[in-house]
């Protein structure tokens, strides 16, 4: 693809918000979609690198066109993309707004009339929060270590809470629109990404807990076809326990009473919903929670039903349509970290140390009423009470839920909405896929952490966002690392085995020294292998067996179809 070039450099004064931006320079891309004004920082190894921020991919989504699917940005002459973007609504969200359908590109090399084909592997990211929470700006996931690999980097907002995941089950708000609102970036990528260095034809998707969601989701959408080559699923997937259900009526109708909008018909319930400021949504997220800060996840995608005129994200359950081998057949990397969501019981612990013991007496007294809604399945159903029944026997072994077996509630919060979950992708991908599928537990534990003890700061263990820390500067939380710093080698490992995988769908090139010599084999059914990413990296087979079998005798899927060699590589 030849895109035409021109390369303008600026020498000026305009603060970028990289702290490492010690060039305070500009440049300009011509893309097809127009002229993008970015600005220069540097790598972690102090390579210079081109970061242009909150480009938009989409028209601003309001009035009218407040749930409904992004309108494709229209072409512009000069777009200044110097400075950081908006956040999607969100309680809390910096620079928010509701023209927020953004996405942020940096690349270490840009084309210049020697070289207009750099032709990098482009790694995209979808941020983790719930899909309520979180934005892909530079000051949540800075990109500083991983430009120091040869790739470009996307990160790409996209609409959250009802704004994006809104679902009545009719014409009126299908669902998916944070979905498709991805899907446009991917667009976007494809048509615009070799103006900056990036190659179309070599697009690894990656995303984190809702951003691993919708990488699990994209490999099973007809709208995702033919958009990327790889794909990175870190602690999350679609395919949970239950199935996804095609709305989220109940949401829609508790954000309209919130919003003091009527809920007679559809109609009247979105008409006045498109009516008010979407601050209004941001501050009702608090509203939506059950049981002190719990569910996790609240908004989810669904299986959208057909409305004429309008494109399906999904079109069935995504664990069927991958048991089926309808999955698009492409490289996997997918893991976990060694504790996941464990630490929600740090809290506990706390307050029972401090003598308050109601959140372990609240659960054990009502087991069968608040298991189902902390980790999330069907609930008030005789079902309900025997998945409920069973999970007490398996992780308690019947003994009451206290501090004395709080343990077993960590297990509980890890396995119940991330580790089964993974654990189910890529079990059903490596048996219906001929592509590789490389799956990982992170137990590396260094000082810092997104769950420590109050009195000692000390990290819980490895928690869910932990590994997060070795790919982007979280620089709103964390520190820097530098290279003698003792978290550096694991930056180092990740950042080389994701963007080797982007480049050429293996994590761990043969013989690499870097690696301790480690070869990481693809999980297959019969050998349930994978890489414990530690202070070592060691190949181990099993992970969390025991459970997962527990899991997945509670919610049986069919066999997979075997599909691996009637597919093309
Ligand atoms: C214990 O904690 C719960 C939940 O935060 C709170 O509602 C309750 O008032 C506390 N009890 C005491 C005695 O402080
Ligand atoms: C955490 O520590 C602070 C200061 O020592 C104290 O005020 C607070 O109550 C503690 N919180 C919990 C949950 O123990
Ligand atoms: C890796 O393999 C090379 C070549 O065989 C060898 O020289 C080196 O010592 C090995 N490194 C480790 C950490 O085992
Ligand atoms: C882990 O690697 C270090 C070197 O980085 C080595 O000293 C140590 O023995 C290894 N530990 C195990 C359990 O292999």
């Amino acid at each position: 693809m030849k895109v035409p070039i021109t390369l303008i450099l600026f020498a000026g004064f305009i603060a970028t918000g990289f702290s490492q931006d010690v060039q305070n320079q500009e440049a300009e891309v011509t893309a097809p979609i127009g002229r993008i004004r970015g600005s220069f920082a540097e790598s972690r190894l102090g390579r210079r690198f081109f970061s242009a921020r909150g480009i938009r991919y989409g028209e601003p989504p309001i009035g009218e066109n407040r749930f409904r699917q992004a309108i494709p940005a229209i072409p512009f002459d000069v777009f200044d993309a110097t400075k950081e973007g908006p956040s999607c609504p969100q309680p809390g969200g910096v620079l928010q707004s509701e023209d927020c359908l953004r996405l942020n590109v940096y690349t270490p090399e840009l084309p210049s009339p020697g070289k207009p084909d750099v032709g990098k592997p482009v790694l995209v990211f979808f941020h983790p929060g719930g899909f309520y929470a979180f934005s892909a700006q530079s000051i949540s996931f800075g990109p500083e270590y991983l430009m120091d690999t040869d790739i470009v980097l996307v990160t790409v907002n996209y609409r959250l809470m009802s704004l994006g995941f809104m679902s009545t089950g009719d014409s009126q708000a299908p669902g998916n629109l944070g979905l498709k609102d991805q899907v446009e970036a991917l667009r976007w990528i494809q048509r615009n990404i070799a103006a900056f260095g990036g190659d179309p034809n070599c697009v690894t998707i990656s995303g984190y807990s809702a951003g691993a969601w919708s990488v699990s989701l994209h490999l099973v959408s007809p709208m995702s076809k033919g958009l990327f080559h790889r794909a990175i699923a870190m602690s999350g997937s679609a395919t949970t326990p239950e199935n996804l259900g095609g709305h989220q009526r109940h949401l829609a109708v508790k954000q309209a009473e919130i919003l003091d909008c009527p809920t007679d018909t559809t109609e009247n319930m979105i008409a006045c919903l498109r009516t008010k400021p979407f601050e209004e949504f941001a501050n009702s997220l608090g509203k939506f929670f059950e049981w002190y800060g719990l569910p996790i996840l609240i908004w989810s995608p669904v299986v959208e039903p057909v409305v004429p005129g309008v494109e399906r994200f999904l079109t069935a359950e995504p664990t069927e349509l991958i048991r089926q081998g309808k999955a698009e057949k492409v490289p996997v990397m997918t893991g976990i970290t060694k504790d996941e969501f464990a630490g929600v019981t740090v809290f506990w612990v706390e307050m029972s140390r401090n003598g308050n013991n109601s959140h372990f007496e609240d659960v054990d007294a009502n087991w069968e009423e608040i298991a189902p809604i902390i980790f999330q399945y069907q609930r008030g159903t005789p079902r309900s009470k025997e998945i409920s029944r069973a999970l007490r026997t398996f992780y308690f072994k019947d003994q009451p839920v206290s501090l004395a077996t709080v343990q077993g509630l960590a297990n509980l919060f890890r396995d119940s909405i991330i580790g089964f979950p993974v654990h189910r992708f890529a079990k059903l991908m490596s048996e219906v896929s001929p592509q590789p599928v490389y799956y990982y537990e992170v137990t590396y534990q260094g000082r810092y952490s997104h769950r420590v003890w109050n009195d000692t700061q000390k990290p819980y263990g490895v928690v869910h966002h932990d590994d997060l820390l070795y790919l982007f500067y979280l620089k709103s939380n964390f520190p820097y690392f530098k290279v003698d710093d003792p978290e550096y080698q694991t930056v180092k490992r990740m950042t080389t085995m994701w963007t080797n995988f982007a480049k050429t769908g293996n994590p761990i090139p043969a013989n690499n020294q870097d690696f301790e010599n480690v070869t990481w084999e693809p999980l297959t059914p019969s050998n349930k292998k994978y890489l414990e990413i530690g202070d070592n990296l060691t190949m181990k087979t099993g992970l969390y067996a025991k459970e997962n079998e527990e899991w997945d005798r509670l919610f049986p899927v069919a066999p997979a179809r075997n599909t691996k060699t009637s597919v093309k590589h």
